[in-house]
This record gives structure tokens, sequence and C-alpha cells, in this order.
């Protein structure tokens, strides 16, 4: 019988999946679950035919050059591929696979409870209540922003946009969306198509973001579109942090163009943007959006598939 593929998984992932990799793969498993800097995956790359990593490990074009011949293929654990330079991989003739649509449903409850969070001042109503600072009510006090009826911009209809656009319309918002091609009627579900994110960015009292980081995506939530937006509008991010240009959001919470923000991602991970911290009206999470038990089984499961496939000589239902 021949040896296993070596397989490095880089963090903890769950039980259920580690279970199943250390069956099927003679493992390296990070217990630790640190993280590791870009000398430390090459030097590990020598000793594994196959990397299962998360976005949190970085496979830039110096890393991709650097790897050992040994890595034939990483099998990621993200649905987001940023983190790898995808060219630089293929040219080593390393195979990449990510894990699209079964976190699609754990990312937009997230985004969801972030948009009805900043909308209904969550942060604030939290703090009141947990300092014993609640003396007083009146009909003035912590008015929000209602969802139902408002209008929401979807930039990215893909499947999680997708499935952020039904919950939406189970709060009665009206769904508006931006994508690179209009999708068919019976993924619209009724969506307004906008053929410019410019247009979409005009009619979003709510702006939720479900597109990849890509050099053409990176900041493009800028000073200039975010004064398209209409005032006191909200915007959302689950996607990437790279998205937003964070000193201009700043700047629209501080002047009041946007009334608030609910954010999942941020440009520096972990840590988040510290200057955010003194806005109640900026509801934040640790990028979070898949952190659930049974998404992370299915995450886990997926990135396990491709890899299996990849190794029965079939080419993954997920490669890139
Ligand atoms: C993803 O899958 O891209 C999520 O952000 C978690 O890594």
């Amino acid at each position: 019988m021949s040896a296993k593929p070596v397989l490095w998984i880089t963090r903890r992932l769950s039980d259920a999946t580690l279970k199943r990799a250390t069956r099927d793969y003679d493992v390296i498993i990070n217990h630790a679950d640190g993280t590791f800097i870009s000398d430390e995956i090459i030097a590990m790359s020598a000793q594994v035919d196959a990397i299962l990593p998360c976005h949190s490990e970085l496979f830039n074009a110096d890393v991709a050059a650097k790897l050992n011949n040994r890595v034939k293929i990483i099998a990621n654990h993200s649905v987001g591929v940023d983190h790898c330079d995808l060219p630089a991989l293929k040219a080593r003739g390393i195979t990449v696979t990510n894990t699209p649509d079964v976190l699609s449903d754990a990312t937009a409850e997230i985004a969801m409870l972030l948009l009805l969070g900043a909308a209904r001042r969550a942060v604030e109503g939290d703090r009141l209540m947990r300092t014993g600072a609640w003396d007083f009510w009146s009909p003035s006090f912590m008015v929000g922003k209602q969802v139902s009826g408002a209008r929401l911009g979807i930039v990215g209809m893909g499947r999680v946009g997708q499935v952020m656009a039904r919950r939406a319309r189970g709060f009665d918002m009206e769904v508006h969306y931006y994508n690179r091609n209009r999708v068919p009627p019976e993924l619209e579900q009724g969506a307004t198509y906008h053929d410019t994110i410019e247009s979409l960015m005009g009619v979003s009292d709510f702006l939720s973001l479900h597109c990849p980081a890509t050099p053409q995506t990176t900041g493009f939530i800028d000073k200039d579109m975010l004064s398209l937006m209409p005032d006191g509008a909200v915007l959302v991010n689950t996607a990437r942090g790279a998205l937003v240009n964070e000193s201009a959001l700043l700047d629209a919470i501080t002047v009041g163009k946007l009334s608030a923000a609910g954010l999942d991602c941020f440009q520096i991970e972990p840590g988040g943007n510290p200057a955010f911290a003194a806005y109640e009206n900026i509801f934040m999470l640790p990028h979070i959006g898949s952190a659930t038990t049974k998404t992370r089984d299915a995450m886990g499961f997926r990135a396990l598939d491709n890899l299996d496939a990849f190794f029965a000589g079939d080419k993954p239902n997920d490669q890139l």
C-alpha cells in the first residue's frame, strides 16, 4: 500500500475535520493554532505534499516562488483567496482550491446581524445596559434607522449576496445590486440591477459588500463612492477589509454622511482599526462571518473533498 500524502493543516480546524483528515492523510496539525510567517511556511513546505491553510496564511508571489517542489496543492479552508497569488502559484504548478457555497448562510446571517445592530444602535444600547447607565427613557431616546422598507444595495450578487438578498426580503427591504454580470431572473428574484457601482450607491440606504478583494476592488469604497450614498446611509462589510478605505469611512461617520457601519472585516487582522472603537455607531465583530459549528465542519469537509479528488487523480470541484 502506498504511503498517505503528507498534509499540513495550518490552524485548529473543527474536530470532525481533523478526525477525517487524520484518517485519510499523514497529518501535521498546528494544535497550538498560532499563525506562521512566510519563512516558516516556506520551511515547512519541504516536508509536505499538500497544505490546508486558512485566509490567515499568506501565499504571495514571493512565498509561491520559494515553496518546495514537493507541495502539489493548497486546499484553502476559505472562500476568499486574496491571501493567495493565484497566477504565481499556478506558474509553480500548484493546484489551489477554496470552499464556496458552504459558508453563504452563516456569512449572510452575520451581515444581517451587523445591518440590524448598526441600524438600531446595538453597541450603545448594550453599553447602557451593561454599565448600569440606563436611567432615562423618552420617545426621542435611542432612535435608530428603520430597516423594513429601506433600500439595500448589494455589491456582488454571488452566493453570499444572493442569500443576503433573501434575508433582506424577509425584512421587507427593497433589494438593489451591482454585479459584473446581471444574474438570471430566477436568482435576481425581483432585485433591481445596476450596471455601475455608482448608480447602486445612489439608492443604497444600506450597502452590503459581498465581492472578493482583488487589485481592482481594493479600496473602492472611498470618499467619492461614499459621497454618492444617501445621507445617513449604513455600510456593512462581511467580505474583506481591503475593500474599504478606512479613513474615508471614518470621515463619513464623523460628519454623519453615514449614520452607522457594521463591520466584520478590517484592513488589519487580527486587531482591526483602533480608531473605530471610539464610535458606538460602528458595530464591529472579529471576522466571524463563517464561525458556526455547522459551517466550520462543512468548510473543513469541502477542503478535504478537494484534496481527496486531487490525490485520486481527479480535478477538484473547487479548483480555481
Ligand atoms: C472566508 O472563507 O473567506 C472567510 O472570510 C473565512 O476565512
